[in-house]
């Protein structure tokens, strides 16, 4: 590893952003919390303060689904066209085009990440979600219904369904993808016709705050998307269990999945859940390993492992094992590892001091047991929140470090001998998230495929996201599927109308 040190310039819109006290969203206004706090949101590759933000709660949780509420129940989204709607969402879209440049700064400031990283995926990915969640707006369909009704013979009916938006929704999103979180939740539920309440994670609500400013240029009406800043245990609780909120959404630890789940049951709205993962990368002897190598590399690697689908278990056939450990190894000492400002870095920091303490712990507890840090294996400078990229061997099935989710760059890899036992291992998880499989012969890898339970299951790539494809977990990875016009189903009622004839 080495590190990266000249920064990139900040560019004038992102110095201003940060250095005024930022207001949160509701009803279309910009306002600061009911109590006048606020709270520092940090850049991670220094640990200084980077912005103040308004600490929203309770109170705020109150006044934004009582905003989102009204503009459901009787305001003008409802009444306006899907078409208009669809024209709506495309347009937030064109607008976010021109500040690219200003929302891949914001991202790299406030989490960490490679500005190069958020310029080339985060924010191209938020965009086209939107695009492609545009598309769906005038798409949402329900069927006719042919029905026979044995207890009433010789009548006629005539049945169908109609798919109507959900009503208020909360969305409750994570730190390590920030803006693209923001759109995965908002773009279907905005094509559905339904209102939200949006809380950002508490570490980077910055680009969500922009991406707020953008919808209120692109005229969506006051109250449809409301924006509060907080924390997850004040404003994330009361919106879970909020009694006018019909749906929450919620991405983020498992543990907190749970919480969301008890809170949604007192008024039992319906919950979607993208939570933890454990992914294990499936290496055969057949494998081309000259993009299998750096294929599970980045795997594990790419967003510095703070990925719910990070390849974090590496099962390798044992013939190979030597040449791939080795070969992992290389691609983890040639990466640059410094400020996301910096564009010769390809890893930056973690989030946080917590994420670095709790990666740090996963670490010594690993070596406690008995793994071994073929590379890093530590904490990189003495400033900032950097980790070195880690492979560990000599795990074993019942470590911590094989059986919970670690999310940071630290894989695991352990040899294999029969595909089947290797098969169950990989299955031998609480999450179900996604998983990868590297070899030639793709027909096997296509069996393979089959009985991996994985919501996600990729062949020779990892990490390939697509707004036209659903993501979501088996187990407890989760409940629901994100992306493609699955996510529809996650912000729609079917409801069946019967007619007699
Ligand atoms: P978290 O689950 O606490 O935070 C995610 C979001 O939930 C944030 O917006 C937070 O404010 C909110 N939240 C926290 N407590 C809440 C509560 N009681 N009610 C409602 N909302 C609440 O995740 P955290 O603490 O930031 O990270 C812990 C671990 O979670 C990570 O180490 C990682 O393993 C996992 N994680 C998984 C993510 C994923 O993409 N599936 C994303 C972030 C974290
Ligand atoms: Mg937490």
């Amino acid at each position: 590893m080495s590190v990266a040190t000249a920064e990139v310039p900040i560019a004038e819109p992102v110095k201003s952003f940060v250095s005024t006290t930022r207001k949160m969203l509701i009803n279309g206004k910009w306002v600061e919390a009911a109590s006048g706090k606020t709270f520092p949101t940090f850049n991670p590759a220094t640990g200084d303060v980077l912005a103040n933000i308004p600490d929203g709660q309770k109170e705020d949780i109150d006044r934004a689904v009582k905003a989102a509420r009204a503009a459901f129940d009787k305001g003008p989204w409802r009444k306006i066209t899907p078409s208009e709607r669809g024209r709506l969402i495309w347009k937030l879209a064109d607008l976010m085009e021109p500040h690219l440049e200003e929302f891949a700064q914001l991202e790299s400031l406030d989490n960490g990440k490679p500005v190069t990283v958020a310029r080339a995926a985060d924010v191209p990915l938020a965009i086209d979600l939107f695009r492609y969640m545009a598309g769906w707006a005038t798409k949402i369909e329900g069927n006719t219904i042919p029905i026979s009704v044995p207890y009433t013979p010789g009548a006629q009916y005539h049945a169908y369904t109609l798919r109507e938006p959900v009503g208020v929704v909360g969305q409750i999103i994570p730190w390590n993808f920030p803006l693209l979180m923001a759109a995965w939740k908002l773009g279907p539920a905005l094509a559905a016709g339904c209102t939200i309440v949006l809380k950002p994670a508490e570490q980077t609500p910055l680009s969500a705050l922009l991406l707020g400013e953008l919808m209120c240029e692109a005229g969506l009406p006051d109250g449809v998307v409301n924006i509060i800043t907080g924390y997850g245990e004040t404003a994330g609780a009361a919106l879970a269990a909020h009694p006018d909120v019909d749906k929450v959404a919620f991405t983020g630890s498992t543990e907190v999945g749970k919480l969301i789940l008890n809170a949604a049951a007192s008024n039992l709205k319906k919950v979607s859940l993208e939570l933890g993962g454990k992914s294990p990368s499936l290496v055969l002897q057949d494998a081309d390993l000259n993009a299998g190598i750096p294929g599970v590399a980045s795997a594990i690697f790419f967003n510095h492992g703070q990925c719910c689908c990070a390849g974090s278990r590496l099962y390798v056939e044992k013939g190979i094992f030597d040449n791939v450990i080795s070969g992992v190894v290389e691609q983890a000492k040639k990466i640059k590892v410094g400020p996301g400002m910096d564009p010769a870095t390809d890893m930056g920091p973690l989030v946080s001091d917590e994420q670095q303490q709790r990666v740090l712990g996963y670490l010594e507890s690993g070596v406690s047991e008995g793994a071994k840090a073929v590379v890093g294996g530590g904490r990189l400078g003495d400033k900032g929140y950097f980790v070195e990229p880690t492979v560990l061997v000599n795990t074993t099935p019942t470590m911590k470090v094989i059986q919970e989710e670690i999310f940071g760059p630290v894989v695991c890899a352990e040899p294999f001998t029969d595909l089947d036992e290797v098969i169950t291992q990989a299955n031998n998880s609480i999450y179900g998230l996604a998983a990868a499989i590297w070899t030639k012969d793709l027909s096997k890898a296509h069996r393979i495929a089959a009985q991996l339970q994985a919501g996600t299951v990729w062949i020779n790539c990892h990490n390939i996201f697509d707004a036209a494809l659903p993501f979501g977990g088996y187990k407890q990875s989760g409940w629901g599927r994100e992306m493609g016009h699955d996510a529809l189903e996650l912000y729609t009622e079917v409801k069946a109308v019967c007619a007699r004839l």
